[in-house]
């Protein structure tokens, strides 16, 4: 059925309101034209406000552009755009100042006590860095950053926020082949209060919608990550790449009732050494000298698969981080809101071992792009977690991440302002649907089969998808998403739009596509380990898994 619902006209439309997100609206806002960020929540509700670690950039004399190259070229495992690399790690440092010039407040040697270098950046050492190179505010970086930029897009009256709306699906002209894959016009948009779909167009669409952790059973992402945009895009017909790796974060919290919480790996930066434990009775001891010559701060995949094969070997449940060789007082500067959170727990990081398991983290494939963020489709953009510059190959440097979400918006503003005449003379043909068609029933079982499918999805992600992998598990990961697709599909055309029953077709799209990706990756690299298939096949170097929605 078709409803005629209310259209909105922009200059730009930015899905996503985390810190590629804002950046984005930043960049193309400054030019006075109008553009509406879209968000599901309240503004500030996203995965960069968690971040804790930092931002990696060069910034001190004693390190160099080659460096941070170098080591994320390394932590990528062959598959880096190296030529995309240099350009973010070169445009860090314009990209930091940028938000230290809107009131960002870094943490310094000052105010970690040390008076002799009173105003320079305090700079912090993650896995895979061989310089001390994470700007950092306290333990709260991304809430920081985060803060800074709500605040910037609020001084802009051009910038309209939509919070508590959902995107739903790109608006688009009729794809026709890969060569001639139509164009994006913007999206639909269900206002989550009201309930009605709204379609907003506008001659730039810029994914923004962060990462996709809610995939799995176990995860340091917030409810919100159900990779929204990379499912849109590749229903759009949108090239998609490298889904199979999924960094597993080495550190979360193991407790009982406090979920999801990130033990940040700037804790091993300054010393902090995992250990693991025979049996019950015995003393846990380090064991990450077995597995990599950086021990402790090996890249996150090596760190996350030696945890997870020590957890297997004792029958642990849990590995630990020992910090006690710091004291509490400087815990407590260095470390706060972890601090706080482990004495929550019950553990005071100065005295006790902290309990840590891995959890899926960050996705470092996504919507393909060029280092500017465009997409294979006209008129679509993507930034951030989401998309796949290149950058993170097979795995992330640790703190990367928020460098990227600062760069390419810089970059992608600027390629647009110079397009942007361009770009708005192309108008909706007549092969795009401006109407939303929705179904017109209501279901009373809805919750129960919504709420079932999600941790169905979810757990046999986590079992037969996880950090490690054998054909037969992706297989059998790949029949039920094939059963569970279709039925989700079914319920999507038959029933009103609800933001549950969006999260769950994007949830089972994003696992679909890392199940897919994975089967067709025949080796071992990076993030993605399987066992059939253990080493590493040089003949794949540099060589990107592409995937694209038959046409
Ligand atoms: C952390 O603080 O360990 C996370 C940083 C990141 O994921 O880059």
């Amino acid at each position: 059925m078709k409803s005629q619902n209310e259209i909105l006209n922009f200059d730009h439309i930015v899905i996503g309101s985390g810190l590629a997100g804002l950046s984005s609206a930043l960049h193309l806002g400054r030019s006075g034209r109008r553009v509406a960020v879209v968000t599901k929540r309240d503004v500030d509700e996203c995965n960069s406000r968690l971040a804790q670690g930092g931002v990696a950039c060069v910034m001190d004399a004693l390190d160099t552009f080659d460096e941070h190259v170098k080591d994320t070229l390394v932590a990528g495992a062959g598959l880096c755009n190296e030529e995309n690399v240099r350009a973010i790690v070169e445009a860090g440092p314009e990209a930091v100042q940028n938000i230290i010039d809107l009131g960002a407040q870094f943490t310094t040697r000052g105010d970690l006590g040390f008076e002799s270098e009173r105003d320079a950046y305090d700079l912090g050492r993650e896995g895979g860095h061989h310089k001390r190179r994470v700007l950092h505010a306290g333990d709260i970086t991304g809430a920081e950053l985060e803060r800074v930029m709500v605040e910037a897009v609020r001084k802009l009256d051009n910038i309209t926020v939509f919070e508590y709306h959902t995107a739903i699906d790109l608006v688009m002209s009729l794809r026709r082949s890969t060569d001639n894959p139509g164009r994006c016009f913007g999206v639909y948009v269900l206002d989550n209060n009201s309930g009605k779909v709204i379609t907003m167009l506008a001659p730039t669409t810029v994914i923004a919608s962060g990462g996709a952790g809610k995939v799995y059973l176990y995860t340091s992402n917030p409810d919100i990550a159900c990779g929204s945009g990379v499912a849109m895009a590749y229903r759009a017909g949108a090239k998609i790449a490298n889904m199979e790796f999924i960094q597993f974060h080495p550190t979360i919290l193991h407790h009982e009732k406090i979920r999801s919480f990130l033990i940040s790996e700037a804790l091993r930066g300054e010393g902090a050494v995992l250990k693991s434990a025979e049996n019950r009775n015995s003393e846990p001891v380090e064991f990450m000298h077995k597995y990599h010559p950086m021990k402790s701060l090996a890249p996150r995949d090596i760190v996350a698969r030696a945890i997870d094969s020590e957890m297997k070997r004792t029958g642990a449940e849990c590995v630990y981080l020992d910090i006690r060789h710091i004291p509490e007082d400087k815990l407590r500067l260095r470390f706060p809101h972890i601090f706080s959170k482990c004495l929550e727990a019950g553990i005071n990081m100065a005295k006790d071992l902290i309990p840590v398991v891995p959890a899926a983290h960050f996705i470092c494939g996504g919507i393909k792009t060029s280092v500017n963020g465009e997409t294979s489709i006209p008129g679509l953009y993507a930034v951030g977690e989401c998309a796949c510059t290149g950058l993170h190959g097979a795995n992330r440097l640790a703190s990367n991440s928020l460098l990227e979400a600062m760069v390419v918006p810089m970059f992608l503003g600027r390629v647009i302002s110079k397009d942007f005449d361009e770009l708005s003379k192309s108008a909706p043909d007549s092969s795009v649907d401006l109407s939303w068609k929705c179904g017109n029933a209501t279901d009373s079982d809805e919750q129960v089969v919504i709420a079932h499918n999600w941790e169905e999805i979810r757990s046999f992600m986590w079992d037969y998808v996880g950090i490690y992998r054998t054909n037969k598990r992706l297989e059998r990961a790949r029949n039920r998403i094939e059963l569970l697709r279709k039925e989700i599909d079914k319920y999507y055309r038959d029933y009103l739009v609800t933001t549950d029953l969006i999260e769950l077709r994007n949830i089972a799209t994003v696992a679909e596509l890392i199940i897919t990706c994975s089967l067709l990756r025949h080796e071992s690299r990076g993030a993605h380990c399987n066992a059939d298939y253990p080493e590493r096949n040089p003949a794949m170097d540099c060589i990107d898994t592409v995937i694209e929605r038959p046409l």
